[in-house]
């Protein structure tokens, strides 16, 4: 009896947790100069082979490729030099957040984002140690100015999403391991033109907003004149409550797929690379209507890259209460 009780006991707790799991606290408001404070700038080479070359945090300041105010941080790439040939790519930034993440909430405030011919702009997550073993997130995606953005997880074998679920964008392929298709994800392409590229940037942006517990990854976004986006969202409200905010435009559910397996603690990236495995792949290239070969392109038109930056306004950090 005893024992009955107890077990009881533990799963009304337990079912508590997993209900509650929708209120979240603002831990970490990043803001302006705080990127300075909460993100490592990755002077690496590019692993999707791009004609960029990552810098590091003084030659990123140095040459204004990153740049903060009280309000605003920024991220571009050069758009002064043109390249030679046989040198290397176009100077450019990737950073990543110091701390690790799991269960929580991450909305990016974002004015503007890298636009033009040769782009491939990404906010994403991942286990940089453990790829992909540890799963990747990718948030915010896309090349070439083409529109909507696509939310995509990437796994090991093993984590597939059903083809019907409550979320707004359309699904594409629905098996998540890196090794179908040439690392294609399971993949939803978001409802709204807005939600990428110059539509987005026209529309002054908007917030992208993706929410990770162990039964569901989902992800929203709403456009900045986009009446509909909840208030503690727009005002950075301290308190937040996930299931308030209607359907996502994502949603990755656990039914076929143990996230709490395939997706392991995760550092948030930013970074924009131009040409590369997708940007700069033959058949995309000639898809987007842009000229000449992407790494030509890219070497003789400096002035084409000055849209090719990030504007945000901010990235807020939300935590379980529970
Ligand atoms: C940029 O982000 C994407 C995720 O969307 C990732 O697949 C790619 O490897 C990243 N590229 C670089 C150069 O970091
Ligand atoms: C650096 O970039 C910012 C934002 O675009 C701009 O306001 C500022 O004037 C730039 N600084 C220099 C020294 O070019
Ligand atoms: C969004 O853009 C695509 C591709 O350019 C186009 O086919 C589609 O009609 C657009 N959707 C809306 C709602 O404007």
């Amino acid at each position: 009896m005893k024992f009955s009780t107890t077990f009881f006991g533990a799963s009304l707790v337990h079912l508590a947790v997993g209900t509650l799991t929708s209120t979240y606290y603002l831990k970490e408001n990043v803001v302006g100069r705080d990127f300075y404070s909460h993100f490592d700038w990755q002077a690496i080479k590019d692993p999707t082979h791009g004609r960029v070359t990552y810098v590091d945090e003084p030659t990123a300041r140095g040459l204004n490729l990153t740049y903060a105010s009280h309000d605003t941080f920024i991220l571009r790439t050069d758009a002064t030099t043109v390249l030679d040939p046989a040198g290397p790519g176009r100077n450019s930034v990737r950073i990543t957040t110091k701390n690790t993440y799991t269960t929580h909430v991450a909305i990016f405030d974002v004015r503007h984002m890298p636009q033009g011919c040769g782009t491939w702009p990404a906010i994403w997550a991942t286990t940089e140690t453990d790829w992909p073993s540890g799963g990747e997130i990718d948030i915010v995606e896309g090349v070439n100015d083409m529109g909507p953005n696509a939310g995509t997880l990437h796994t090991v074998e093993g984590c597939t999403m059903p083809a019907s679920r409550p979320q707004s964008g359309i699904s594409g392929q629905l098996d998540c391991n890196w090794l179908v298709n040439y690392n294609t994800g399971c993949t939803v392409k978001f409802k709204s033109n807005k939600s990428y590229g110059p539509e987005f940037n026209s529309n002054r942006g908007g917030w992208f907003v993706m929410e990770r517990t162990e039964q569901h990854i989902s992800m929203w976004f709403w456009a900045r004149d986009d009446h509909r986006v909840p208030l503690e969202i727009k005002l950075g409200l301290p308190l937040l409550n996930t299931k308030t905010w209607g359907l996502p435009a994502a949603y990755f559910p656990n039914t076929e797929c143990d996230l709490e397996k395939f997706f392991k603690a995760h550092k948030i990236i930013i970074n924009l690379t131009l040409c590369g495995d997708w940007a700069g792949e033959t058949n995309t290239w000639a898809a987007s209507g842009c000229p000449s070969t992407c790494v030509d392109y890219v070497n003789n038109n400096p002035t084409a890259f000055a849209d090719a930056y990030f504007d945000f306004a901010a990235m807020r950090i939300y935590q379980p209460i529970f």
